[in-house]
């Protein structure tokens, strides 16, 4: 149902934008301009995705239900391929941006929240929702359009 508020203020609408993804490397974040965002792409390690799994009892929202994403990133990972992650990189409380924290998640600088590797928050902060994730797809192995599904 969330994703069908796609008037969501939100919700970043924009032109489809190709990001080329085939050279970045395990833990690097690459963060791109696209719909006045700054849209972020991670690729996620292994290890980093057990790590993922064992966050849940400290979720605000583990199964994303209050969140807003794409149904094909409505899952654990929230993402269509498990080693890359897609996000709005913009804190769901004030919109401050928050700052990868290798191998760990994301903290906000203003208010302290926490995210996980998979933009899910962690409960004891004031973020109300997991990180928005933009419609996005493969054009092939090596490279996404956002902006569309
Ligand atoms: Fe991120 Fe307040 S804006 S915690």
């Amino acid at each position: 149902y969330l994703w069908q508020q796609r008037r969501d203020k939100r919700y970043p609408q924009g032109a489809p934008l190709t990001i080329e993804i085939g050279s970045l490397p395990e833990g690097k974040l690459l963060a791109v301009d696209w719909a006045g965002k700054s849209v972020w792409v991670l690729r996620r390690s292994p290890q980093e995705l057990v790590t993922l799994a064992s966050n849940e009892a400290q979720l605000l929202d583990p199964q994303s239900e209050k969140s807003l994403q794409p149904p094909a990133c409505r899952n654990s990972n929230r993402s269509i391929r498990p080693d890359v992650f897609v996000a709005i990189g913009v804190c769901t409380h004030q919109g401050c941006i928050p700052v990868l924290q290798s191998g760990q998640g994301f903290a906000c600088p203003c208010h302290a929240s926490r995210y996980d590797l998979a933009g899910r928050v962690f409960k004891g902060g004031p973020a109300p929702a997991n990180l928005v994730i933009p419609a996005y797809r493969f054009a092939d192995e090596n490279r996404l359009v956002v902006g569309e599904s």
